[in-house]
């Protein structure tokens, strides 16, 4: 569930600009490996590649007509902390290249659980992401074996099969632990991965599913719903106002007023009223994609995130305001009966300011700017993470980002389900022998069980104030979440991280101790249900081996 991805067109690699905002993480370097690569700050891992198989499921009517081909599928490893013996620590790739992952061997989650348990740990890069994709371009039918389904038999057979070149150990399933981390949609991806290959005698040992969006549906307008608490107040209060009065505006149906109001933005160009209300939401989070980041963005490690969010609200909450500024928040007032829109000068400006440049001078209304009407554009078969991803929105988890029917709202309520829906219309005409459902076939994606999903170690850790907390384990919507049996709390361990955004556990700076309380305490505690689920384990190479490392590593 990164949403950080610049404007569909300019995730399909245009311009240099936005590369910047986006680009922490990504770099493609790949020259040495492991420890020395951390110490000296430099980033990379050479790129492995494993044959996988495209279909898993030749008896499956879903994937007719079947293939027995393979694709190169890519991981990269570190084997710097490894010991004869030690497990093997699995971060799933997720919606995102394997390079974007490297700082979960380098410094994160998994360079945590390395150092601890003496493992190998492994990014394994999704199907359809990355360099990672079975076919050479993502026509529908060419899509149907991106699945969740598909996707986390990857995981399964990469376990039994993988091979580390190198390293002088038989590190597949059956001889080592597995235990698999993700975090978001990997997160989720790890959870099922446990749940169907997991258990007693299974293929996976273990696994943490880290802000793990397990839960589908239709419309998710719960992600705002930490910024409505949670965010400052008397930016959320200008913004709440000024939205309703927008879509007061909207509601008149009055086509000279509504271009006046795109025009106080500098967005009179757009001519879908969804573009404009997606576009002056970016700063927040807009649907689907958005170029500046947001609340989602937010870390507790500044290296790890970004400010741009608190930025947004102090622009919008200014008091120190030139008056051609202030002026702008009567520009409309005629609408609401005299009454002045409060600080639409100052969100204008941010928008008009730090948003529009991004367009690098682009037409507004184009798919290089903030346009989205352009069918053509969506029909581009060319591989790409967006348009993979776009593909499981729309066939499997739906999710779309819509303003709520009633009571305070940060994004207008132009944006409804049909903005979205429309983009998966678009992109994915029906193929051959595969095509699209109506609306997104939710039971895909909810039959692992939804905000219930559960198999034997398997951790649930969630971050109090996520913008997608309430798809994962511990949503407002699901029961409420106790621990009241010692032993289940190794067997089905479950955290909810006060204070926390999205999988903020996954990132790590060299030094549990030094970290924020509630991170510190968040690791401390997956460091002992991992090494609970180690001492659990009965593999032939393995037992004695940890069982003294352990030991040495306590003492
Ligand atoms: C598919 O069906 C064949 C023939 O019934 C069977 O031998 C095979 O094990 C099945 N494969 C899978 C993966 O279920
Ligand atoms: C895909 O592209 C590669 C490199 O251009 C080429 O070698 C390969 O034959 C293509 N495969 C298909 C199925 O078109
Ligand atoms: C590989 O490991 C085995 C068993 O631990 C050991 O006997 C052998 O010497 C090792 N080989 C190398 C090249 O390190
Ligand atoms: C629409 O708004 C314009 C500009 O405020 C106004 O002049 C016009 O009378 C309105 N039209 C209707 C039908 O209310
Ligand atoms: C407005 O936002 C910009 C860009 O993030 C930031 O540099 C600037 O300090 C902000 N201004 C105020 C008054 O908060
Ligand atoms: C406000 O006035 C300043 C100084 O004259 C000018 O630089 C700025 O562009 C003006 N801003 C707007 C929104 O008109
Ligand atoms: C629509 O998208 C296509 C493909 O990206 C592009 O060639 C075309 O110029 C776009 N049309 C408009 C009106 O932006
Ligand atoms: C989750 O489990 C609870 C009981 O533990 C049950 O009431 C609820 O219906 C389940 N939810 C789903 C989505 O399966
Ligand atoms: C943030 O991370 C950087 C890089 O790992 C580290 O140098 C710095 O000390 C961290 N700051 C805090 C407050 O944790």
């Amino acid at each position: 569930m990164n949403r950080l991805l610049p404007i569909l067109a300019l995730a399909a690699g245009a311009s240099a600009t936005l590369n910047n905002v986006y680009g922490r993480g990504g770099q493609m370097s790949g020259k040495s490996q492991g420890l020395q690569t951390r110490q000296s700050g430099s980033s990379g891992y050479p790129a492995h590649t494993f044959d996988q198989m495209i279909d898993h499921f030749p008896n499956s009517s879903r994937y007719e007509p079947h293939t027995t081909a393979t694709f190169k599928q890519r991981y990269f490893f570190d084997d710097s902390y490894h010991k004869p013996g030690g497990p093997v620590f699995l971060y799933i790739g997720g919606e995102t290249s394997g390079e974007s992952r490297f700082s979960s061997l380098e410094t994160g989650i998994i360079q945590i659980f390395m150092e601890a348990f003496h493992g190998l740990g492994v990014i394994l890069e999704n199907r359809y992401y990355g360099e990672s994709y079975p076919f050479n371009d993502s026509s529908t039918d060419n899509l149907a074996y991106l699945t969740t389904e598909q996707t986390i038999a990857d995981n399964a057979y990469f376990a039994q099969h993988a091979t580390f070149p190198g390293v002088n150990a038989t590190l597949t399933s059956s001889h080592a632990p597995w235990i698999l981390y993700g975090g978001s949609l990997a997160g989720a991806q790890t959870t099922f991965s446990l749940k169907t290959y997991g258990g007693d005698g299974g293929i996976l040992w273990a696994g943490i599913g880290s802000s793990a969006t397990t839960k589908a549906k239709l419309a998710y307008t719960e992600w705002y719903d930490p910024i409505q608490k949670f965010g400052p107040q008397d930016a959320v209060a200008s913004i709440n106002a000024i939205v309703e009065k927008i879509d007061r505006v909207f509601a008149t149906g009055n086509a000279t007023a509504v271009h006046q109001m795109k025009a106080v933005f500098g967005l009179e160009a757009l001519e879908s009223d969804g573009d404009f209300a997606m576009t002056i939401a970016f700063p927040l989070g807009g649907p689907m994609n958005y170029p500046t980041n947001t609340w989602q963005e937010l870390n507790w490690n500044s290296t790890y995130g970004s400010d741009d969010f608190w930025h947004f609200c102090t622009n919008v909450t200014n008091l120190d305001s030139p008056e051609n500024i202030t002026q702008v928040d009567y520009a409309l007032a005629q609408y609401t009966d005299g009454e002045p829109w409060t600080n639409l000068g100052n969100y204008a400006n941010y928008i008009k300011q730090y948003l529009i440049p991004v367009c690098d001078g682009a037409p507004i209304n184009s798919v290089l700017c903030f346009g989205t009407q352009n069918q053509t554009f969506y029909a581009d078969t060319t591989n790409s993470a967006s348009r993979s991803y776009l593909y499981s929105t729309c066939t499997e988890s739906g999710l779309y980002q819509v303003a709520r029917p009633y009571g305070p709202s940060l994004i207008s309520r132009a944006l409804q389900v049909e903005y979205t829906q429309q983009w998966c219309t678009w992109a994915f005409p029906p193929g051959t022998h595969n095509a699209i459902p109506a609306t997104p076939d939710l039971e895909k994606y909810n039959i692992y069980g939804g905000y219930n999903v559960s198999a034997p170690r398997l951790a649930h850790i969630d971050g109090a104030q996520d913008v997608w907390l309430d798809i994962c384990y511990h949503s407002n919507d699901a029961p409420p979440r106790y621990s009241t049996n010692p032993e289940d709390a190794y067997l089905h361990p479950q955290l909810l991280i006060s204070g926390a955004g999205h999988h903020w556990d996954s990132y790590g700076i060299l030094d549990v101790e030094a970290e924020p309380q509630f991170i510190r305490n968040a690791h401390l505690w997956e460091l002992r249900i991992v090494e609970v689920w180690l001492r659990e384990c009965e593999y032939p190479d393995f037992m004695n081996a940890v069982g003294r490392m352990i030991a040495d590593n306590v003492g």
